[in-house]
């Protein structure tokens, strides 16, 4: 018998175990376990109110769980600020839109991480060419890199934050809703940048309420109800059918 972790899919990126949550009377997380392989797009679903984004902002330093713990590449961590979730090489785009609209698309790529010339004044240079070579790098062809963000698409906005995430070489991508507020074309867009995620080898966990986007995308699915999860399963195991009907159905104890 050996107690070795197990091939390169076996092992886990980031793990959480019996993380409970509360908000004053409400238990938004019942001891949850909830896992992402390397390279693997995980879809995280259920109801409105199913607890989701409390999940994820847990592991990306947003809120501090009541109980649980966090491993990532399988030692314990304390992540206790997105600036830590950071330095492991986890990125968010949260659901309330992660970029300031007022500010250029260079600004939103490099925001909190501008490289600093010996005087500390940003280098501006090097951000602009920096961001631009990145967006080109997905495909996206934008006019400047001094275009404010609130000119830009639905779909080219979540373009400037997944470039963010691949610029600062993110080993996960949370993605909450990111497709919500988009047309098709954009919707298309962002899950065309999910598979170039993959094929990056940087794991995604992609949460939203359309199960016709995240089916194609995602390799596992991950259903929460009322804070508890009701299943975790490969999409081979799986359809579209049983997760609408997994969704719907209160978690029961029996
Ligand atoms: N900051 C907060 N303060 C108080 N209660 C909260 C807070 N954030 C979430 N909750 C509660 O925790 C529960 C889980 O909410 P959460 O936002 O995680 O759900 P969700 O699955 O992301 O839902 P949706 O699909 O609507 O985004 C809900 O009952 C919600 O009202
Ligand atoms: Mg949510």
């Amino acid at each position: 018998m050996t107690s070795s972790s197990g091939s390169e899919e076996e092992r886990s990126l980031a793990r959480m175990t019996g993380v409970e949550k509360w908000f004053g009377k409400v238990q938004a997380l019942k001891g949850i376990d909830f896992e992402v392989r390397p390279s693997e797009v995980v879809g995280l679903v259920g109801d409105n109110g199913a607890g989701k984004s409390t999940l994820i902002k847990v592991l990306s330093g947003y809120h501090l769980a009541d109980k649980g713990e966090i491993y990532f590449e399988e030692k314990r961590v304390n992540i206790t600020s997105s600036l830590d979730a950071r330095k492991l090489g986890i990125e968010t785009v949260y659901q309330e839109q992660a970029l300031a609209p007022n500010m250029s698309i260079s600004r939103n790529i490099f925001m909190g991480r501008e490289p600093a010339k010996p005087l500390g004044f940003m280098d501006k240079k090097s951000m602009d060419r920096g961001s631009m070579e990145a967006l080109e790098s997905i495909g996206l062809h934008l006019r400047s890199p001094d275009a404010l963000i609130a000119t830009l698409s639905g779909g080219e906005r979540q373009g400037v934050a997944i470039v963010r995430a691949l610029h600062f070489k993110a080993k996960l991508v949370i993605l909450d809703e990111p497709t919500i507020a988009l047309s098709v074309k954009e919707a298309r867009e962002v899950l065309d940048f999910i598979k170039q995620l993959k094929r990056e080898g940087i794991s995604v966990i992609f949460i939203t309420h359309n199960l016709y986007h995240v089916f194609p995308s995602a390799d596992r699915f991950v259903v929460l109800g009322l804070g508890e999860k009701i299943a975790d399963v490969e999409k081979k195991d799986t359809s579209i059918d049983e997760l609408a009907e997994l969704i719907v159905k209160p978690p029961s104890h029996d």
